[in-house]
């Protein structure tokens, strides 16, 4: 073996100290890291391609036997030493960058923040709880009644035939359960009529606010979900003069004194004669714009009186009894009052329209 060689191979001595050191650097480095890039970093320097690490790993070849596995096995255990530091060290910045997101992201619930936004009744709740007080006022109930429905109450009892375009699964989530097509999620207030007049307490003064479904695609004037007010007034003498001035009392009390009324014949199959109720365009004042397509009317909701097939149907004597009722969209009534142009703000959620309520 020549002298040359002999130099190009220094001994496993050398090799240890540098070992020693090359371990003191990388955890060092390791230690060092203040974040996952600069650990990273320090892993590359402690046992990448151009570490020391490496080149004395490659300093194996050229080592006898035994040397070769003596100080194999020192690099191996180095290289675990290095490792294991550097895993810790990992698991410790993670877990500090997961503090620090936490206290970022910390509410104090405890108090409004100054000038604050302290949370409120969603503006469809505030108009609900409005319309409950003026037809409280006129001494009517509150009422409620099951969202998920059967045909019967949803459709069937309410006068509307089997092959009513109503009743198809384009517009109607039906629940899987029971009968197929038997068991959905109420597609309008109006099976709480039927609820109303089983109970066989006459007469009956009730309004019932509550959430209804439909297979809509949210745009502009249609979400999936949405709210209605049912209103059903059935006594003795009842007329569709007392319906009118109803409708025209809440639409007063809600939308202010200078807005008008007025009814549209229309037809509902559980009403008889039905009407549409519109009032004056709250954009334009009546003059015509694009919110009313220019005819200074915007329709609200339906009403009639109640068809002699829904008193059959629950067991109440037409002969004694007359009835109105009324229904309409609680989320629509509060953007024409606010002039909102699209019902979707009401679901976004966002605290810069909110707030505004
Ligand atoms: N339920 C009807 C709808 O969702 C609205 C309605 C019309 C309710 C006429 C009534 C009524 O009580 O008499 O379109």
């Amino acid at each position: 073996m020549s002298e040359t060689e002999l130099t190009a191979t220094p001994p496993a001595e050398g090799a240890v100290t540098d070992l020693a050191e090359i371990e003191t650097n990388a955890l060092a480095l390791i230690a060092a890291a203040r974040s996952l890039e600069d650990l990273d970093e320090a892993a590359r320097e402690a046992t990448g391609r151009r570490s020391r690490y490496s080149a004395v790993y490659q300093r194996l070849g050229s080592l006898s036997a035994s040397e070769r596995k003596e100080l194999g096995r020192e690099l191996h255990e180095l290289r675990a030493r290095i490792e294991t530091a550097a895993s810790a060290k990992r698991t410790e910045l993670a877990l500090a960058a997961r503090s620090e997101r936490m206290a970022a992201d910390l509410m104090d619930l405890t108090e409004a923040p100054a000038g604050g936004l302290a949370g409120h009744l969603h503006l469809v709740t505030q108009v609900r709880e409005e319309l409950e007080d003026v037809f409280v006022g006129m001494g009517y109930e509150i009422a409620e009644g099951p969202e998920i429905e059967t045909a019967w109450y949803n459709f069937e009892a309410l006068n509307v035939p089997v092959d009513h375009p109503a009743r198809s699964a384009v517009d109607t989530f039906f629940v899987d359960c029971g009968e197929p097509d038997q068991v959905l999620l109420r597609t309008q207030t109006s099976p709480v009529q039927i609820h109303l007049l089983e109970r066989g307490r006459l007469p009956i003064y009730a309004v019932v606010p509550g959430r209804v479904y439909r297979r809509d695609t949210p745009d502009a004037t249609h979400l999936p979900v949405f709210h209605q007010i049912e209103g059903l007034v059935v006594d003795q003498g009842v007329s569709f003069g007392d319906l009118a001035g109803t409708i025209d009392t809440f639409i007063h009390a809600i939308f202010g004194a200078d807005v008008r009324t007025r009814l549209r014949p229309a037809y509902f199959p559980f009403t008889e004669p039905s009407a549409e109720f519109e009032i004056s365009c709250t954009i334009c004042g009546g003059s015509g714009c694009r919110t009313c397509a220019q005819t200074g009317w915007i329709e609200l909701g339906g009403c009639g009186m109640v068809h002699p097939a829904v008193f059959e149907a629950t067991g109440v004597d037409a002969e004694e009894w007359t009835g109105f009722a009324f229904g309409f969209g609680i989320d629509r009534l509060a953007i024409m009052r606010h002039g909102i142009a699209d019902l979707r703000y009401l679901v976004e959620n966002d605290a810069r329209f909110l707030q505004q309520f």
